[in-house]
């Protein structure tokens, strides 16, 4: 296993659109074991392919108290949603930003587990909330993305400052 780099806003690559996974074969299989060691050390509840630098669709997450809950979505689909509610996010390519977001409150998703066999499942709460926000990475979108303009703005200024300020004293 070994820890893969995690990209951070706004690098350009963290838009480009995922493509779906060919076939889940020992290559896939060992990127979300890749996936989850990285997700766990940084340490995060979600992490997308598409943050990684890997262009394809898969996604895996964790939102247990005690991080023993691992889960693995390849080539996911939301087939219902409904309701709506705001949670406060965060992201693991977008260090230090919270921002209150407006998601769909119960969601029915489709995929592929990590043995590649189909599923479907029922979801709400943090797990809707995050499932949503990974596959919006494997579409190359960010929460940052629902925020208004000017904030968002503000944001990006911030945070390419702390970069450029962290480069020099690294
Ligand atoms: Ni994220």
């Amino acid at each position: 296993m070994s820890l893969l780099k995690i990209l951070e806003y706004p690098h350009p690559r963290l838009r480009i659109k995922a493509v779906p996974v060919a076939a889940v074969n020992d290559t896939i299989r060992q990127l979300v074991d890749d996936l989850f060691e990285t997700m766990y050390a940084a340490p995060g509840i979600g992490l997308a392919a598409t943050q990684v630098d890997v262009h394809q669709r898969l996604l895996v997450l964790d939102v247990s108290d005690d991080q023993n809950e691992s889960m693995c979505f390849i080539n996911p689909e939301i087939i219902a949603r409904d309701g709506a509610e705001i949670t406060e996010e965060g992201c693991l390519s977008v260090p230090g930003v919270y921002e209150g977001i407006e998601r769909a409150q119960h969601i029915r998703v489709r995929a592929l587990g990590r043995d590649g066999n189909s599923f479907e499942m029922d979801a709400e709460g943090l797990l809707a909330v995050c499932i949503q926000h990974e596959i919006d990475h494997l579409d190359g979108k960010l929460f940052v993305d629902y925020l208004s303009e000017l904030k968002r703005q503000r944001l990006k200024k911030k945070i390419v400052k702390a970069q450029k300020q962290t480069s020099v004293t690294a």
